[in-house]
């Protein structure tokens, strides 16, 4: 496992490319199920979990290429996924438990296969997040699950999934996806209320309605799908990673400086980005080399003022910046609340931030952080991915030398996250831990 040597305390300059959005990714993986041709995705992130994706596709019986060498021998940010071979429609535990996002094969499966058997996601670091809602959904267009042996066995009925009028009592991204990607080949319409609107629910629907998909309602919480018999392979580039993108631009803010972030989705981190303006980080929005771009500048997080952050559904603050906003909060001059209202145990980096002598006292769902002159290098442990990134930022800000153990946790969720900071002048040195 390898360990990140953090050297902290020095501002960040230069130029660096966002890829693309793994939680787009993951769901357009999945939706190769449902084509009857190969379907190529462009702009698709080097990172843990689309490996696991890719694994679990094969593990099917499907292909599944991801990332294969150019003729200059350098990985494409590409992959080729044919599932037309698929024999095994199930995804196994020692699968899922590294990847919970795998029960996003479950919609696709049971339409296109009519029966799937998928391992129930465990709980994981930042709260229980069970798939019922997926479930009641599914069933409501006909299909029928029994648990046996921690596993979800579903089966759709003979004539196949039909539409059916759905409303989702709490806001759910995958959920969402999965039951969109179950109603593009029902049979009749399907309309999805209290949809997710989060960009990567919209990507996904652009990609399908490139495989033949009839969907209506983008970006609003409403989604209408007429189901069609079948969908085509297509060609379609993943959208950049707005989280990503958030995090660098929570890197300069922490750390000052000045840094253009390339192919940045400005308008996907509304949210995000008014937060940071808010706190006096000057930000700019740009065209270069014909793509979006954001110029971030930043006198450093101590010149930076303190801000409350409630984290809501799309387009409210994500749920996941709250940690990486926490960080800059540890040193930014005042008080900062900060609630998280999407999961229930999403504070597991404030322990370890108060190692590097943050200050942040919690109050159920709400971190009361109080911004202290400085933060002290510290050795640091990850627990989940978001509270990883938001470790990451602190040491860069924190005086002196930071160990960070555990970075799996950062590389599931992030293409070498420590190589773009880098790139922008930070010290960080990957070392193959024990
Ligand atoms: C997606 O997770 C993202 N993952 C998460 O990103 C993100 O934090 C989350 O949405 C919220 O934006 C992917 O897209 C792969 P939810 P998801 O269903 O879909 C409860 C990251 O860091 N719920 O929107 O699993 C659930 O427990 C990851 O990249 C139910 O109770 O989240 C949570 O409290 C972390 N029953 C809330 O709803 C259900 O059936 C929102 O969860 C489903 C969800």
């Amino acid at each position: 496992m390898d360990k990140l040597e953090v050297t902290g305390g020095v501002p960040l300059a230069g130029r660096v490319r966002v890829s693309g959005a793994k939680n787009a990714a993951l769901p357009l993986m999945a939706a190769s199920i449902l084509a009857d041709g190969p379907l190529t995705l462009a702009n698709v992130p080097r990172l843990g979990d689309l490996r696991t994706m890719g694994r679990l596709l094969r593990h099917m019986g499907g292909q599944a290429d991801l990332h294969p060498p150019g003729p200059d021998g350098a990985l494409a940010e590409e992959a080729r996924l044919d599932l037309r071979s698929l024999t095994r429609p199930e995804a196994p535990h020692e699968l899922v438990k590294t990847m919970r996002a795998s029960a996003l094969v479950l919609g696709p499966l049971l339409a296109r296969h009519g029966q799937a058997r998928v391992s129930l996601p465990g709980g994981c670091a930042i709260g229980v997040r069970p798939i019922d809602l997926h479930l009641k959904a599914l069933a409501l267009m006909g299909a029928e699950f029994d648990l046996t042996g921690g596993d979800v066995v579903g089966r759709a009925p003979a004539g196949g999934l039909r539409g059916a009028e759905i409303r989702f009592e709490t806001v759910t991204v995958t959920g969402t996806e999965n039951v969109m990607m179950a109603a593009v080949l029902a049979r009749g319409r399907t309309v999805i209320a209290n949809a997710a609107r989060e960009p990567e629910v919209t990507d996904t629907a652009l990609a399908l309605q490139a495989m033949g998909a009839r969907i209506a309602g983008l970006d609003t919480d409403e989604l209408v799908i007429d189901g069609v018999d079948h969908l085509s392979g297509a060609a379609y580039r993943v959208m950049p990673d707005r989280i990503e993108a958030g995090t660098l631009l929570a890197a300069v803010a922490l750390c000052g400086g000045r840094a253009v972030l390339l192919d940045a989705p400005c308008e996907e981190i509304a949210a995000a980005r008014s937060k940071f303006a808010a706190a006096g980080v000057k930000l700019e929005r740009a065209v270069v080399g014909g793509q979006e771009a954001l110029t971030v500048e930043s006198p450093g997080g101590r010149e930076l003022k303190a801000l409350d952050v409630v984290t809501s559904p799309h387009p409210g603050f994500p749920t996941d910046m709250q940690a990486q906003f926490m960080a800059l909060a540890t040193v930014a001059r005042g008080v900062s609340l900060i609630t998280e209202t999407i999961f229930e145990n999403r504070f597991m980096h404030v322990s370890e931030l108060r190692r590097l002598g943050a200050d942040i006292d919690l109050q159920g769902r709400t971190a009361v952080v109080k911004g202290v002159d400085r933060l002290r290098g510290a050795p640091l442990t990850a627990s989940d991915l978001r509270a990883s990134a938001s470790l990451l930022l602190a040491a860069l800000a924190a005086e002196g030398r930071s160990d960070l153990f555990r970075v799996y946790h950062l590389d599931r969720g992030y293409d070498r996250l420590d190589e773009k900071l880098n790139a922008l002048g930070a010290r960080i040195a990957r070392v193959k831990d024990a």
